[in-house]
């Protein structure tokens, strides 16, 4: 099999590395795909937002977030106001995982080269990652509950990660969460104005310093009451079986999802 990697080609634009992922054979995700989902929106974006993985509307259309979950981030870019054409949006994996499985590690390996080819394209000053297998590919000792909503510096961009809005649909609290930490990207996108490389060399005198990766840049935003209420609010079943609130809360994990829930999203409801 040959893998992203080792066939690419310098892909010179956006368009050329689309067309490369929707001919792509570099993991076994293609024998099952309808649709490559290569991402879609502004070249010129500021803001680059990755899910994890094209869902069942997405592999119909060839096209990202088109289901529920797209309409909720649509509805929270709203808030801020933002639209698509104000982002790129794209995913960890190009191609749906079966039955909406998180992707395995070999897949979003081989899958790898063309995200890091679309950040070099792109060039965003804030990448956007929506829940943990996203967040896990920049912040890999990161954890969801604790870390969605802040601004985190990831080599010389901004790091905003969010829940998943399909964790969203599912759970109330989770929703409210989005809503309350999507508010603060306008305030990402300044921050990464202050950590860019550029700024860096143009402030001779120092001023402005890189730190150490991952670390907050605000400490504003710090775990909330109410999440830890909410955590706490969870039956005990689900608590003995994922030890951390993290593990309750992330996206796509989906600990608390009925056999027939996740029928549900595999029919594409998320
Ligand atoms: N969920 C994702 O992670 N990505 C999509 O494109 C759609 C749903
Ligand atoms: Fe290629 Fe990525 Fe699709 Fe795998 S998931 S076939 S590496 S585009």
């Amino acid at each position: 099999m040959t893998t992203a990697e080792t066939s690419s080609k310098p892909w010179n634009s956006i368009d050329a590395l689309a067309n490369a992922v929707r001919s792509c054979t570099g993991c076994g995700l293609h024998s099952t795909r309808t649709n490559a989902v290569p991402g879609s929106g502004s070249s010129k974006a500021e803001i680059l937002i990755i899910g994890e993985g094209p869902g069942f509307n997405e592999d119909q259309q060839g096209l990202p977030f088109v289901g529920r979950s797209g309409k909720l981030l649509d509805e929270l870019l709203a808030a801020i106001p933002m639209s698509r054409e104000d982002v790129f949006i794209t995913n960890v994996v190009k191609c749906r995982p079966p039955d909406n499985r998180d992707p395995l590690p070999d897949e979003v390996a081989a899958c790898r080269p063309y995200l890091e080819r679309q950040m070099e394209l792109l060039d965003p000053k804030v990448v956007v990652t929506l829940g943990r297998v996203s967040m896990l590919r920049f912040h890999p000792k990161g954890k969801i509950s604790e870390d969605h909503g802040k601004i985190l510096e990831w080599e010389g961009r901004i790091l905003f990660p969010l829940y998943h809005p399909a964790a969203g649909l599912r759970n109330p609290a989770i929703k409210r969460e989005l809503q309350k930490d999507v508010l603060k990207l306008p305030e990402a996108l300044r921050q990464a104005n202050r950590v860019s490389p550029k700024n860096i060399d143009d402030k001779i005198d120092g001023e402005i310093t890189t730190k150490a990766p991952n670390s907050p840049v605000t400490q504003e935003d710090q775990k909330l009451p109410e999440e830890e209420q909410e955590n706490n609010n969870r039956p005990s079943s689900q608590t003995a079986e994922a030890s951390t609130a993290d593990a309750q809360l992330s996206e796509p994990l989906l600990k608390n999802e009925t056999t027939k829930e996740k029928g549900d999203r595999q029919l594409g409801m998320f």
